[in-house]
């Protein structure tokens, strides 16, 4: 795969680049509102820019109610897209839609595939039926259907939300009572059903995909270790462990990038990941999380086809960690996914032949 290098036949391209900027509001108690943690920072939008800006000229367009307008005035050859939405379970499908609609190539997922990946339980359903290994679990749309889950420990995450929103280190649960707690937090505060999960004591690890077909491949696995965390805290990569402990100015010691593997189970987690990011149609990349179960076996947690790219190393983004084990720096990750999707739109074929 060229690593952001471009053959000589190449063409210059207007890129477009559509995103959530983050408003950082502030609630009425002073705290940060996490209904905008997903969203990216001017920061992230203007390194993407500078990388795009290395071979072509980029367009950035807000991915707010004038989006439409904009990429049908602007009509980009290709649209880099990170836009992760205004809300609901289908928010992260909107932006693709649109490009569809408009006929403009886009990277990235499709929607039906950003829509399922989004939802926990659908995506498990799915990753059940090609039999790729992913703890039991149960969609609990009250309290009330509390009952229906027996064993513990277990883990109760908000049904549609990623950036660990609604994971806290509450959302551990031992006993029925927690459950209940944590069940009725979810669904009042995120108004959505939640989902339980076995909770996997294993190690976990995070894989950066990217290709598409036979082509895809998995970049060194991010182990996360929970050794840094907090005495009280459970071992979680919860909202606290990854924005409220893991600061810039304090970060967390909590990746290692290489993993440290044996070879047999480093080729078992990168294979399951490459099993999930095919079962669930995946296109360009897609960052996949994994844990271990009692038997050693890679378990798939969740998979983000619009995976977290911040720019800096200290703001400890898996992607770019994973992307840097191999050789990429920021812009050389950028241009590599985005011919990645122009080569699938056969925009850009490397191949001598094609020329
Ligand atoms: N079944 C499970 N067993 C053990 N730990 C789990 C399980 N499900 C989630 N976790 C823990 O909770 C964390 C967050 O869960 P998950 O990845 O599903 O949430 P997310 O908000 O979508 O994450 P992201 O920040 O990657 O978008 C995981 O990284 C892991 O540490
Ligand atoms: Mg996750």
């Amino acid at each position: 795969m060229r690593q952001g290098n471009l053959p000589h036949f190449f063409i210059a391209m207007r890129v477009g680049l559509t995103y959530n900027l983050k408003k950082q509001t502030v609630r009425c108690d002073g705290s940060l509102n996490d209904h905008e943690a997903e969203w990216d920072d001017q920061e992230t939008i203007d390194a993407i820019i500078s990388a795009i800006s290395r071979h072509h000229t980029a367009i950035p367009i807000e991915a707010d109610l004038g989006a439409f307008d904009a990429l049908k005035r602007s009509r980009p050859d290709i649209v880099f897209n990170i836009a992760e939405g205004a809300g609901g379970p289908h928010r992260e499908a909107c932006i693709p839609a649109m490009l569809e609609m408009l006929a403009i190539p886009y990277t990235g997922s499709d929607p039906t595939t950003l829509g399922i990946c989004l939802d926990k339980g659908r995506t498990k359903e799915a990753l059940q039926y090609h039999r790729i290994p992913t703890p039991a679990f149960e969609l609990l749309e009250s309290a009330d259907a509390c009952d229906r889950w027996r064993s513990f420990p277990a883990i109760v995450k908000p049904l549609w939300e990623g950036s660990s929103k609604g994971v806290r280190n509450s959302s551990f649960v031992a006993t029925p009572d927690e459950l209940r707690l944590e069940t009725e937090r979810i669904v009042e505060a995120y108004r959505q059903p939640a989902i339980v999960e076995a909770f996997l004591s294993g190690r976990e690890f995070t894989v950066a995909v990217i290709g598409n077909g036979a082509g895809a491949r998995a970049l060194p696995a991010v182990e996360i270790s929970f050794d840094s965390l907090p005495p009280m805290a459970h071992k979680i990569y919860s909202y606290e462990a990854k924005w409220v402990w893991d600061v810039p100015g304090k970060p967390l010691d909590i990746f290692s990038c290489p993993a440290q593997v044996d070879a047999q189970l480093g080729r078992r987690i990168a294979q399951t990941a490459l099993d999930a990011f095919r079962a669930l149609r995946c296109r360009d990349w897609c960052r996949i999380d994994i844990r271990l179960d009692d038997d050693c076996a890679p378990n798939i947690i969740e998979l983000n086809p619009l995976p977290g790219i911040l720019p800096k190393p200290e703001d400890n983004s898996c992607f770019p960690k994973a992307a840097r084990a191999a050789g990429m720096d920021y812009a050389a990750l950028i241009n590599t996914v985005l011919n990645t999707a122009l080569q699938r739109c056969r925009l850009l074929d490397p191949s001598p032949s094609a020329r």
